[in-house]
Formats: C-alpha cells, structure tokens, sequence
C-alpha cells in the first residue's frame, strides 16, 4: 500500500519567497498535519490495542490489499479541529483499494480512538464511503471495531435521515443490487453496530477478540440481571457455531484478512474495459514542478492552460472554443488514458464562459465522457451591465446542464470556490463522484473581504478584523474536509494519479441518457 503523502522537511530563509518556495511551505504544513491525523489515536490506547494482539486499522488495511498498489484514503482530515482534535480521521479510515486485482471500497474502525465510536463525521463518512461504493458497484469490507455510538453525541448521530441507520440502510440496498457486503468483525461490534456484521453478506469474526451483541454485558445485566461474559454471550465461537450471525472463524488478524482477501477471490469477476497501461504517455511536465504554477494568495493569477499539461497524457489538450468565452477553458483530453472533458475556471464566469461550459457538458454527455471540474472561481461576473445582459439566466443554463448531467463527474478545487460558482461548477451539492481540495484551497459563500463589505453597508457594524478571521478560518480546505464538504485534501502533485485512479473506479459505471429541464433563453 503507498500513501500518496510523505513527510518531507524543508528549510526557508525569511527572505523573499518564490511561488514554489511559498507552496512548498504550505504543503510541509500539510504533511504534518496529515502525519498528525493518520497516527491513531493516544499512544496509551494504541499500546493497549497492540497488546491485545490487533494491528491498527491502517496496518490491517495495508494486509488485506495487493501488496505494492495504491490505497486511495478518502477524508483522513474528518473531525480535524473538532472535539479538541480527539477523533484523528473521525475514528474510521476509509478508502478505495484493490484485491486480486478488483477495487474495493474499505471502512475500517480505528479502535485506539474513544473505542471506535461514531460521532457526527464518523457517520457521515462511514455513509459517505457507502454512496460511493453503491454508485460504483464497488464490494464494501467492513473492518469492524467500534463501541458504536460515541453517546455524548447521540442526538447527533442517531436519529436523522443520514445518521447511524443509514449504514445499515445502504448495506441492504447494495446487497440487493448485487454489489458483495463483507465484513470482518475483529473487536467490539455492540448495540447498533452489531448490525454490521449482521447485515453483511459474508462475515469473518476473529477468536478471542471479535464480539457481536444488541446489548453489551453491562447492558443485559441492568435490563435482565443476567451475568454473562463478553465472550460467552457473543464471542466468535458462539457466533460460528451456535448462533450462526458470523460464517467464518479466523485465528487472528492476518487469518481474517486472508480469508477475507480469498473471499473476495471468489467473488464472480465483472468485466470492464481496462486500459493498457504499458502505452500511457506521461505528461511533459514534472509532476512537482507543478508547486511553481500555484499561487498561495487566490488573488494572484493562476495559468490553469498550464495546470491541464500536468495532468493529461502527453499533456495534451484538445480545446473547445478557445476563443470565446475565456474565463472558461473547456476540452477534451486523457489521462491515464480515460477519456476525458476538462471543464476549468481561469477567472469569473461571464454569460460567454456559462454559454460555453452548458454546450460542453452537452457535448461530453453525447459522448459519454467523464467531465473533470477544476475549479477556481470567484464567482459569476457582477454589475449592472452584466444583469441587464442577463448574467442569471446564462449561469442557469450552465447549472441546469451540469446538475442533469449524467456522465462521471470529479471536482478538484484549485483554487477559491466562491459563491454560485461552486455550484455551476459542480460544487458538493451537484453530486459529483469526488471532490478534492488542494491544501491551500477555499470554500464559501463569497471572499471574507466582500462579506465584510456587504455586512457593513447592511448595518451590520461587527469588528470587520474579526468578521475577516472568521471567514478566513470557516474557507480553509481543513475546516471543509473535517466536516466532509469534500472527500479530502490531496497534494496537488498527485492530483494525476488520484484522476486516474477515481476515474478507473467511475468506469464501473452503467452510463445512462441524459434528460434535462428548462434552458432559460
Ligand atoms: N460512548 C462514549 N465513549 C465510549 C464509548 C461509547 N459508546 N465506548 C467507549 N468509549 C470511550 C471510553 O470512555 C474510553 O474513553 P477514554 O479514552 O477517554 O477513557 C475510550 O472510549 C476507550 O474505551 P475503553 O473501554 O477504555 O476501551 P476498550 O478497548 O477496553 O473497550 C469497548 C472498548 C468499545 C469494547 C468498550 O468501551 C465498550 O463496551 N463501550 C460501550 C459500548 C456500548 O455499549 N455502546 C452502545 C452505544 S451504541
């Protein structure tokens, strides 16, 4: 297993810095704060974990893919500068990796963390692993050892729509379409949880450390009197062999995950066009000297013509209507051989770049092509000769285009992600397949400059240096990726890679006619 960010240390003089020097700086930043949060939890809880005999979540994880392929970890900022940083990833590790060649969707409970329990971004991405397993048919493994609800918090995680029944919803629903629950149950699974295992197709449990309950001992104790044994009531013997809730009985992890990796095996192997690898031809431009291109300050220019050649094969680009409307760049390319519509911001959108961008988005849902969003967007073209030339109803006609398109859709955001831009440009709400943010990227209703402008001449009369901190600290990727606005935070050196990758996941994807509504005219 590669994780595609490493620690690296780099030294800055105080002078002056290049563009480079700058985002290097602020990808160092990155690297350490990833470091942080891919550590587990507390050293006490993880001596504990490993005393009991349990590799740690990421450790199990890199047992149970193809030795040497890529696991492409979603959200690992999940509760990042939440409930005093206790939760690192939310307490679950999720991600896309591969088994005997087939990609997997993994959800893996990190027990060193308050027992593996759920808090509100446990859940949500837990769920969210889940919408992107059904959408792309990927098999789901459930590596469980969790406390189920963290209670503190279960007002926030039990009831609603998307809450903690979601998992058990989602599990039926893709059982039911064909698309293979496993799971592995190599600690605690009490309470709500217990319906994990319950509701998978196949489930492993572990001797001696996998238990499955409705109701943990203290718990039957209170309600019956009864005094039974963790094990006795619900341990992996009684599981295999009495009660029938598990299949398989493993001696230890590394046994578990094996016969976990030999089940997925035997699963029947569906087909899909794969590209010949050997015949890729790599950009003409060096993966990291992409740091040069990318300024930290969202006021400054950012060539994204330049950025496309690091991300196409042989950083070739194929532009559509270059000379109109060129506030968008629009085109077709590959990368990694997946075909693909590139639909990027180089400025705000005026009526022209909307215009454009519907017409190809259009064109990619003929041609069934996945459309890569690269957003960095202050938002529509503001004042009155724009309104009167009717700027609305131009971005409707890009938005209406976008949200009925049904061919693959990734977002990465490059940049600032401001206002409707976010949307026309397939912003969370527009459903997209993934969305990504580079570390030094923003998010929110509009810049803290503009806001604080707009407060003022409304009566609104805050301290503007506090309005603009605020602002400034609600926009940051981190503060997106901890609440899961987005599937995490990448370097953008490896943006490539993860297009690749998330688009071969895509491929599984049964492509559908599009229909749309209304086009104002
Ligand atoms: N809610 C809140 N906190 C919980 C919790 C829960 N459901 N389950 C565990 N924790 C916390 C513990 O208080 C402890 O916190 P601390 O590190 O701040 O002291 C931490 O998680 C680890 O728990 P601990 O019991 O020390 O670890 P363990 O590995 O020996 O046991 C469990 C883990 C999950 C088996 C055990 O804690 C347990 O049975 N919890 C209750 C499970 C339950 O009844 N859940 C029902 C809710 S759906």
């Amino acid at each position: 297993m590669t994780n595609f960010s490493q620690v690296q240390k780099t030294n800055y003089s105080e002078d002056f810095l290049s563009q480079e020097q700058e985002y290097r700086r602020e990808l160092e930043q990155f690297r350490n704060k990833l470091l942080l949060v891919s550590s587990h939890g507390p050293e006490k809880a993880r001596q504990k974990h490993r005393e009991r005999g349990k590799l740690l979540a990421r450790e199990r994880i890199h047992l149970l893919l193809d030795p040497e392929t890529p696991f492409l970890e979603l959200s690992a900022f999940a509760a990042y500068g939440q409930y005093n940083n206790e939760f690192p990833s939310a307490g679950i590790v999720t991600g896309i990796g591969v088994i005997h060649g087939r990609e997997c969707m993994i959800v893996a409970n990190d027990a060193t963390v308050k027992g593996g329990t759920y808090v509100r971004e446990t859940i949500k991405k837990h769920v969210r692993a889940q919408e992107i397993a059904l959408r792309n048919q990927l098999p789901c493994i459930y590596l469980v050892d969790s406390g189920g609800i963290y209670l503190p918090e279960q007002a926030r995680v039990f009831p609603d729509r998307f809450d903690f029944g979601r998992v058990f919803f989602n599990q039926a629903q893709m059982s039911a379409r064909g698309i293979p629950q496993i799971s592995v149950v190599m600690g605690s699974c009490t309470a709500g949880g217990a319906y994990v295992p319950a509701m998978s197709d196949e489930t492993i449990i572990v001797k001696n450390q996998g238990t499955i309950f409705v109701g943990g001992p203290p718990l039957v104790k209170a309600a019956t009197g009864e005094e039974v044994s963790a094990e006795e009531l619900g341990g992996a013997e009684v599981h295999t062999s009495v009660s029938g809730v598990a299949d398989h009985l493993a001696e230890n992890d590394a046994n578990a995950l094996q016969k976990c990796r030999d089940i997925i095996a035997s699963l029947p192997i569906k087909t899909k066009e794969r590209p010949d690898w050997k015949t890729i031809q790599e950009p003409k431009l060096q993966s990291e000297n992409i740091y040069k291109e990318i300024p930290v300050d969202l006021k400054k220019p950012m060539n994204v013509h330049q950025i496309i050649r690091y991300l196409t094969d042989n950083s070739d680009f194929q532009e559509f209507k270059a000379n109109y409307g060129k506030t968008l760049v629009t085109g077709f390319a590959q990368i990694m051989s997946y075909r693909v519509g590139i639909v990027a911001n180089q400025s705000f959108l005026t009526s022209e770049a909307a215009l454009k961008g519907a017409h190809f988005v259009q064109l990619c849902n003929q041609r069934k092509t996945p459309i890569i969003f690269l957003q960095n967007i202050s938002g529509f073209i503001v004042g009155k000769k724009y309104e009167h030339q009717g700027i609305a109803k131009d971005g409707a006609k890009l938005i209406q285009a976008v949200a009925n398109s049904v061919v693959p859709k990734i977002t990465v955001i490059i940049g600032g992600s401001f206002g409707a831009g976010n949307y026309a440009m397939a912003g969370r709400s527009f459903d997209p397949e993934f969305l990504f943010m580079w570390p030094h990227a923003k998010i929110s209703v509009m810049g803290g400059e503009q806001a604080a402008g707009v407060l003022q001449s409304i009566g609104n009369n805050g301290d503007t240096k506090t309005l603009l901190d605020e602002f400034e600290e609600k926009s940051t990727a981190y503060y997106s990726s901890s609440r899961l606005w987005d599937d995490g935070i990448i370097d953008p050196a490896d943006t490539r890679k993860v297009l690749g990758m998330t688009l071969s996941v895509c491929s599984n994807q049964p492509i559908g006619e599009p229909r749309y509504g209304v086009f104002r005219m």
